[in-house]
């Protein structure tokens, strides 16, 4: 009988759709997939760097398996992606039921580490490629609610913003061979998903030549042909750098009405003091000018963010800056964070984590108030409205309701009536929280 691996996942979509395409290696190499750790001979844990609070979670996850290690003690763990590269061996000395480490562009090597694992030997793979973009695997589809799919379209980033982990942990930045995206768009769409998210560090920086003279493929480009497979196909992507985003992709969304209207373009800050400090490579001004341009191209827009509180030296006039960039670009969706110092970045090395802990908190519960404020007043603009949504299954509350999304990406909530998940419907808005729309059938 084979043996069997249980796959955990943490951290952003990146990792989700990696965690299918090392799922696709180990099938490939006879091991079994299995959604519960009982069954499992090997958990895998897919980890994320990104902020100290998210390796505490994996660490302690890990401690917590020890319990079971203790009642099966052929159970083994892996520790796979950013965690995993950025400690390498360390943590298999910190973390001793940790069996072996492998880094986000290894994971070919999986079934011999597995073998030199089950031949007792710790292991470790870390290095990093500048190549690699797993192009032939056809991931498997993990926990797939069969509508929505992730594409993986480029790996790694070389930004080198003052505070993030990523350039260390992911390598450089490569893009992924466009026909193997489409043709795994046009699979999934065949076999009936109705949305994929193209999938990237920083897609806008998707760039692939064509052999010979024939030109190259940028990310417009790729998103054209991606959404000309079907216009049932909505298309999704993330995340784009402020500094990229260019007419000519808004120009293509503009054309193809199935690419979704919602851009995730994360600030981080706003001051040009903090900004620059970060390494951010733009100003507030120019942002603005990208948040009108999304506006003008595709009014129907809607726009998200990342933001960072408390980053080094940020003063109270910096943080009033950014209250007042979310004032004026009125996100509908952000994610908030507080400044966690990463060894090894820039930051690390030449900028004091100088803002107190509990003044971080208090700046962040003060952005995240004013955005949940502003996410409740654009809803209740929609309400009235009528939208196509994407049904997806059940909502969590209620068996009767079920839940899809819009183009926007917004939450819809209605009663389920005759309407079958995997297909579109037209839903009313009738009432709203900050986070989500109720609507009914039309
Ligand atoms: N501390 C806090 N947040 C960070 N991010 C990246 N690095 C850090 C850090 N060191 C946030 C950024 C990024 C998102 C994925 O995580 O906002 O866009
Ligand atoms: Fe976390 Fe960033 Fe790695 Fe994704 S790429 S897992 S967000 S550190």
């Amino acid at each position: 009988m084979s043996e069997k691996i249980y796959i955990e996942t943490y951290g952003c979509q990146m990792n989700f759709a990696d965690s299918e395409v090392v799922g696709a290696i180990l099938q490939e190499a006879g091991y079994g997939l299995v959604d519960s750790l009982e069954e499992a001979d090997f958990v895998l844990i897919n980890t994320c760097a990104i902020r100290d609070n998210a390796e505490q979670r994996v660490r302690h996850r890990v401690r917590e398996l020890r319990a079971q290690q203790g009642r099966r003690r052929s159970l083994r763990i892996g520790v796979l992606g950013c965690m995993a590269e950025r400690l390498q061996s360390r943590l298999m000395a910190e973390e001793d039921n940790v069996s072996f480490v492998c880094g986000p562009d290894a994971y070919r090597r999986l079934p011999s580490l597995l073998e030199q694992v089950r031949a007792g030997r710790q292991a470790a793979e870390v290095e990093l490629s500048t190549t690699e973009t797993y192009a032939d695997i056809e991931p498997v589809r993990l926990a797939s609610n069969g509508i929505s799919a992730y594409i993986s379209i480029m790996r790694g980033c070389q930004n080198y913003c003052s505070y993030c982990v990523v350039p260390y942990t992911r390598g450089r930045e490569r893009s992924r061979d466009p026909q193997t995206i489409v043709d795994e768009a046009r699979r999934l769409f065949d076999d009936g998903f109705r949305e994929v998210t193209l999938l990237g560090q920083n897609v806008n920086s998707y760039d692939w030549h064509l052999a010979g003279d024939e030109g190259r493929v940028d990310f417009p480009e790729l998103m054209d042909r991606v959404a000309a497979i079907d216009p049932r196909l909505r298309v999704r992507f993330a995340t784009s750098h402020p500094k990229d985003l260019s007419d000519r992709l808004l120009q293509v969304m503009a054309a193809r009405p199935n690419i979704c209207r919602c851009i995730h373009l994360p600030v981080q800050s706003g001051s040009n003091r903090m900004l620059k400090l970060m390494n951010r490579k733009y100003t507030v001004e120019w942002y603005l000018d990208r948040v009108e341009a999304i506006r003008r191209y595709v009014p129907d827009c809607s726009i998200t963010t990342d933001v960072i509180a408390g980053f080094s030296t940020e003063t109270l006039e910096d943080h009033q800056a950014t209250l007042d960039l979310f004032r004026r670009v009125r996100y509908d969706y952000a994610y908030m964070f507080k400044y966690s110092l990463r060894e090894g970045t820039y930051a690390w090395k030449h900028l004091a984590d100088d803002i107190a802990d509990d003044e971080k908190t208090r700046r962040l519960n003060e952005i995240i108030a004013l955005q949940g404020q502003i996410a409740l007043e654009n809803n209740r603009i929609e309400v009235g409205r009528e939208y196509e949504v994407l049904v997806e299954g059940e909502s969590h509350r209620s068996k009767e309701r079920l839940f899809g999304r819009n183009s926007q990406n917004k939450v819809l909530v209605f009663d389920r009536g005759d309407a079958q998940p995997g297909t579109y419907r037209t839903v009313r808005v009738v009432d709203c929280t900050a986070a989500t729309l109720l609507g009914e059938l039309v």
